[in-house]
Order: structure tokens, then C-alpha cells, then sequence
């Protein structure tokens, strides 16, 4: 008979099921002091502060024109323990947090909705021409979306944040979206891990979706034509 120990078990379901780790198994994964793993992780929250301050300054400033505002909402989040533990053991990127730090460019993530696609564009030109903002990396799906129909404008960039005796630079990665951008990210994320599905469902699924987001992106444009003809 196959004994299954209670720590495999939690391993197994821990990969099947998606699910999260606590902070106490991640702890035990990197073997890392848990002082040391707060401080890693909340230089990543200040940094998140750092870059959502920056996109409402922008988003007051442009509404000053007499034009409504660009943005829509920001979303924040950290990735979690169990985010970064499946990024790395894919990865094979050893559990220490150095490796982390230096290999994985979302564990800070700012989702930024904004109302026209002109607005995704203008935002993130003036974001980057800051000069404490340093880009890492872009990738424009909206101009080359995913062969799913995925788009969004992405951007890796360091920002440093200032602590009591140092200045460190922080990565994080910035998502720029319009509500029909993220409405169908979001409902395709969701229908994404229906990952049982035999193939026949699968192709329906890839197919709907993809139409889908071909109608949301004419939309996008129509809109943008629409704002267009009545600032003419
Ligand atoms: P990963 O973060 O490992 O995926 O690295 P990558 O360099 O391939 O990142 P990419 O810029 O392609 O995407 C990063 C993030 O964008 C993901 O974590 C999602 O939030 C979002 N994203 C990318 N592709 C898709 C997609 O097809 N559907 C949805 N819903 N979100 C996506
Ligand atoms: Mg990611």
C-alpha cells in the first residue's frame, strides 16, 4: 500500500488545485528568515505605492483640460506565495530571495483600466518620461494581441522607493487596459482553469473566446472614433 504522507499530500493538492502557500510553508521552502522575507515583501508594497500615486497625479492632471478623467480604476496586487513558488519551480530559479528579486518582474503588479485606447498611450508616455521611472521591459498587445485575442500594453519598469537609510530599486510590472480590455481578461481567466475540458469544449471555448475579444477591440476602436468625431 502507498503511504501519503500529510506534507506530500499538501504538495500534491497544492499543484492540482492551485492553491496558495502560508507564509510559514514558503518560509520552510526558501529557508529564508521570516524578518528578512516581510522586509523583501513590503519593499514590493511601497513600490506598488510609489507607481499608483504616480498614475492618480497623472489622471488629476489630465482631467484638468476640462477632459473626464483617463483612468477608470487601478487594481494593485502582490503575487502570491504560492504565485511565486510555481513561477520559480517552472522556472527552475533556486527558492533564495535574491533569484527571486532578480528573475521575477511581477511580484509587484498595477493594473491601470482606463477609458479610451488614446488614454492607455498617453498615460504611459508620460509615465515613463518621468525620470525616476526605468523601463525594464514593453510589450504592446494591443498592436500585437496574443493569438488568444489577449490585449493590454505591459510594462516592467524600476522605481526606486526611499527607507530610512537607503534608496532601492524595485521592479514592477504595470498593465495598461480599457474596461473592454479587462472584461474580457478577466471572464477569460476565469474560464481558463476549466482545464478538464475535453478537446472538442476546449476549441469551442478558444473559438468563442477569440471572437469575442475581436468584437471587444472593435469596440475599443469605435469608441475611440466616436470620442474622436466630438472633439473634432
Ligand atoms: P508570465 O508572468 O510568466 O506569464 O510572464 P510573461 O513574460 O509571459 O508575461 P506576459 O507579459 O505575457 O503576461 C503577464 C501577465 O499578463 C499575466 O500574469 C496576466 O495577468 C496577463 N496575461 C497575459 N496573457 C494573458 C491571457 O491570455 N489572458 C489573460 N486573462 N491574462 C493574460
Ligand atoms: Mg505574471
Amino acid at each position: 500500500m502507498k503511504i501519503t504522507t500529510n506534507s506530500s499530500r499538501k504538495e500534491l493538492l497544492r499543484s492540482v488545485m492551485n492553491a496558495d502557500m502560508s507564509e510559514p510553508e514558503f518560509i520552510s521552502v526558501l529557508d529564508e528568515d521570516l524578518d528578512l522575507l516581510r522586509q523583501f515583501f513590503s519593499y514590493y508594497k511601497c513600490a506598488i505605492m510609489e507607481i499608483e500615486t504616480k498614475f492618480r497625479v497623472l489622471n488629476e492632471q489630465f482631467s484638468l483640460d476640462g477632459e473626464s478623467n483617463p483612468i477608470e480604476f487601478i487594481q494593485s496586487r502582490m503575487k502570491s506565495y504560492g504565485s511565486i513558488y510555481r513561477k520559480i519551480s517552472a522556472k527552475n530559479i533556486p527558492p533564495k530571495l535574491e533569484a527571486i528579486e532578480q528573475e521575477i518582474n511581477d511580484i509587484a503588479g498595477v493594473r491601470v483600466v482606463c477609458s479610451f485606447i488614446q488614454d492607455i498611450y498617453r498615460l504611459a508616455d508620460c509615465f515613463l518620461s518621468q525620470d525616476d521611472i526605468f523601463l525594464i521591459e514593453r510589450k504592446d498587445y494591443i498592436d500585437s494581441p496574443k493569438p488568444n485575442g489577449y490585449r493590454s500594453l505591459h510594462l516592467i519598469v524600476a522605481v526606486p522607493i526611499f527607507l530610512e537609510n537607503e534608496k532601492r530599486m524595485v521592479k514592477v510590472e504595470v498593465q495598461l487596459r480599457t474596461i473592454a480590455m479587462d472584461f474580457w481578461a478577466s471572464l477569460e481567466h476565469k474560464l481558463r482553469y476549466k482545464k478538464d475540458l475535453p478537446q472538442e469544449k476546449l476549441e469551442l471555448l478558444s473559438g468563442g473566446l477569440k471572437e469575442c475579444a475581436d468584437e471587444s477591440a472593435r469596440w475599443d476602436d469605435r469608441m475611440q472614433e466616436i470620442k474622436n468625431m466630438l472633439e473634432e
